[in-house]
């Protein structure tokens, strides 16, 4: 089998990288494709076998699986592009949310999904949300599930809730690293660490607090509890950070909800030349 990948920017190389460390694919089964042809050449030099094709019909013409790793307002002209090498029993895989599946099957006569990876990936750690259109049937979702394992873990979305778990599972990295970033920050700025040693120090508790999460027994609720005692230093901390943060994390929902609603209204015009309800 051929794995396509149209766009070699952040995303498209994790996932290349992803899959090829892990043994998921051999490089020699690796076709990509960049507008900026370079990085896809840079990518062939790094992983002997990979072929950094000089189109993205090319791509099209030669995989089984393609994916799609281009900026939402791309999508459409990649798809006009590729349409003509596209038959019905390859698979089209979209890494964006606002690219909806019936933005793909509208345009597109083969079995289409979307796969939102993160940047997790690159660690064999993390989701990867899948996104089944209708043509894509059950041996097709087992098996594109197979191919995502060794990076992740695919887990199946509804379409509805795409951005949300997104928000959760793809932007939550840049998210929790800003509040690890701000809490080194407060402890250089109120005690005079050194920024390395607490660097250092909250990444080792982010990684701690993460297991006991995933492998410990604990909910965020019954681990707060368990390390809190009723009137002592923690307790302090989290009642200001009630106070401070009640409304935060809503309206960080909000504001990314709004971007994507934006981003949809965009593509719709893009594939359907008018704003669709
Ligand atoms: N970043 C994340 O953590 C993350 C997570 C999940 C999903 N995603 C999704 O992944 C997608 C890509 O994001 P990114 O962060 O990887 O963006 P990026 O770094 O800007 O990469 C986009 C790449 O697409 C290439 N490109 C643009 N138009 C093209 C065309 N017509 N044909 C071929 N290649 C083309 C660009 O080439 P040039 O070098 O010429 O600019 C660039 O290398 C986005 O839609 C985003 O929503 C991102």
């Amino acid at each position: 089998m051929k794995v396509g990948f149209i766009g070699t920017g952040s995303m498209g190389t994790v996932l290349i990288e992803s899959f090829i460390r892990s043994g998921a694919i051999r490089p020699s089964a690796v076709v990509a494709a960049n507008r900026s042809h370079e990085k896809a050449v840079r990518l062939a030099a790094r992983y002997p076998g990979l072929t950094a094709a000089g189109s993205n019909g090319e791509v099209a013409a030669a995989c089984d699986l393609v994916f799609l790793c281009v900026r939402p307002l791309s999508f459409k002209s990649v798809i006009d592009e590729i349409k003509p090498y596209i038959t019905a029993d390859q698979i089209v895989i979209s890494i964006t949310s606002p690219v909806l599946l019936k933005h793909l099957e509208s345009a597109l006569p083969c079995k289409v999904a979307k796969v939102i990876p993160s940047i997790t990936n690159e660690v064999q750690s993390g989701a990867a949300l899948c996104i089944y259109g209708e043509r894509m049937n059950g041996e097709d979702r087992t098996s594109l599930e197979r191919l995502l394992s060794p990076i992740s873990k695919p887990i199946r979305v509804a379409e509805s809730y795409t951005r949300v778990t997104s928000d959760i599972s793809s932007c939550g990295p840049a998210f929790l690293a800003y509040f690890v970033q701000k809490l080194i920050d407060a402890a250089v700025q109120v005690a005079g660490m050194p920024r390395e040693e607490a660097t250092r120090l909250a990444s080792e508790t982010l990684l701690g607090t993460g297991k006991l999460l995933n492998e410990g027994g604990y909910t965020p609720e019954s681990l707060r509890q368990r390390v809190a005692v009723p009137g002592g230093i923690i307790e302090a901390g989290l009642e200001l950070m009630e106070r401070e943060l009640e409304t935060t994390f809503v309206r960080l929902l909000q504001a990314t909800h709004a971007k994507y609603d934006e981003d949809v209204e965009k593509i719709d015009q893009l594939f359907f030349g008018s704003i669709i309800d």
